[in-house]
């Protein structure tokens, strides 16, 4: 399962994350796409009035039924990008499970500036695994302009082996 965390439409993350996935060259890949969910800002009040959207619980049972997640965080302010933080906070209310099922996670991140969106990930290296994610491999692409080609994928060859490295150490584990 390949997410780009981020609401954007044209995510430089979700191009980073289906370019992840194509490596896994037998799996069946769900691209998950954050920008086409239509679901309220999560609050108590929207919980109690509104009830969990059916669209919440479809990203559930996908993760429930997925063998690795591959997710690529964008960063907004440091932080979370607002459509990301959203769907986990309306997903961590599903009650009775964790939010990301003890599931393999290879987690990353890009942006267009020099440090690749590291404090995001830095940030969700710490609280993912208390939210049920095995987060088995990490990958910070830098200057996504300089070295994303929307075509051909990552062009930097020392940025592309290391994303191999990462992929091929969790295709023997998983
Ligand atoms: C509100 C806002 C805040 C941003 N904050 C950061 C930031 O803290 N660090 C960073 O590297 N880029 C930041 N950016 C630039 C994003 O990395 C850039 O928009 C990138 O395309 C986001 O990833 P996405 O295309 O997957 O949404 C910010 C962009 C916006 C719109």
């Amino acid at each position: 399962m390949a997410i780009g965390g981020s609401n954007s439409q044209n995510s430089i993350n979700k191009a980073l994350a289906y370019f992840a996935a194509q490596f896994f060259e037998k799996a069946i890949i769900t691209k998950f796409d954050i920008s086409s969910l239509n679901i309220p800002i999560y609050s108590i009040d929207n919980e109690t009035i509104l009830g969990m959207p059916l669209e919440v619980t479809n990203f559930a049972s996908l993760i429930d039924e997925t063998d690795l997640i591959i997710l690529s965080l964008a960063e907004n302010n440091g932080s979370f990008n607002v459509g990301l933080k959203n769907l986990l906070d309306w997903t961590s209310r599903i009650k009775e499970r964790k939010l990301f099922n003890e599931k393999p996670m290879i987690l990353m991140s890009t942006s267009p500036g020099p440090r690749g969106g590291a404090t995001v990930l830095d940030s969700a290296k710490n609280i993912f695994p208390y939210l049920g994610a095995d987060i088995r491999g990490t990958f910070s692409l830098p200057n996504f302009y300089q070295n994303f080609d929307f075509n051909k994928g990552i062009t930097n060859d020392e940025l592309l082996e290391e994303l191999k490295t990462v992929i091929s150490k969790i295709k023997t584990s998983i």
